[in-house]
């Protein structure tokens, strides 16, 4: 499933954001890609551990704590810290790759997190910069996805995906995987399918037998779906 959550952070977060990264270190970013990503992979990114990466990861943390849409969507059991990149000038595109599936947490003492789901999270204004589409592979052919600054992508993490070149100004951008305590794609859109219809039906009629049963059906799959 891949799903827009528009306006995660909002001007005030994103102004904190672009201050950090006006001044920010900028790294190679091969050094954090598999075997087949790293030859792709020309673009560069902010240290994970140091402090403006840390910065950021607290304002894009912050947005996803208890935000509804990525939770439904997501149900999220661990998060990778969210990392930054820039693509611009010479250092800037990232052929065709499919994520690593497995990632250690930088920083930490051999955590992990499956990547079942991958995010981006544009931090550029799209007027800014000319090309620097995320292209996403599914089921329904490619998906061209360039957002407003603070809108955010969610796509699955088996897909094959890219980063076409930018042509004219950066396109700065955090990313982040989620571990999602279902791990199945097609499991967890069915779920937010009905999470969804039931939050609109609510909306419409209020609570009466039917919903609390249909409620019901969502927990119990999400019970029988779930690992904690
Ligand atoms: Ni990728």
């Amino acid at each position: 499933m891949l799903l827009h959550i528009p306006g995660l952070l909002g001007p005030e977060a994103l102004a904190q954001a672009h201050a950090i990264l006006a001044e920010a270190p900028w790294e190679d970013g091969a050094g954090t890609a598999g075997t087949q990503a790293r030859l792709a992979k020309n673009n560069q990114q902010l240290a994970p551990t140091g402090l403006p990466a840390r910065q950021v990861q607290a304002l894009v943390l912050g947005a996803l704590q208890g935000h509804p849409l990525f939770f439904s969507a997501a149900l999220p059991r661990r998060i990778f810290p969210p990392m930054v990149n820039r693509y611009s000038g010479a250092t800037n595109h990232y052929g065709k790759h499919v994520d690593n599936a497995v990632r250690v947490v930088p920083g930490s003492e051999g955590e992990r997190v499956r990547a079942d789901v991958s995010a981006t999270v544009f931090l550029a204004n799209p007027a800014d910069y000319d090309g620097g589409e995320l292209v996403i592979e599914d089921t329904y052919g490619e998906q061209r996805v360039k957002l407003a600054a603070g809108d955010m992508v969610l796509y699955p993490g088996t897909s094959v995906h890219r980063v076409e070149p930018v042509t004219r100004g950066a396109r700065l951008a955090a990313f982040l995987w989620v571990e999602s305590m279902v791990r199945s794609d097609e499991q967890r859109r069915l779920l937010f399918d009905l999470d969804m219809a039931l939050m609109r039906l609510r909306e419409r009629h209020g609570d009466d037998d039917d919903t609390v049963r249909l409620a019901g059906t969502y927990h119990n799959l999400l019970r029988m779906w779930a690992s904690t």
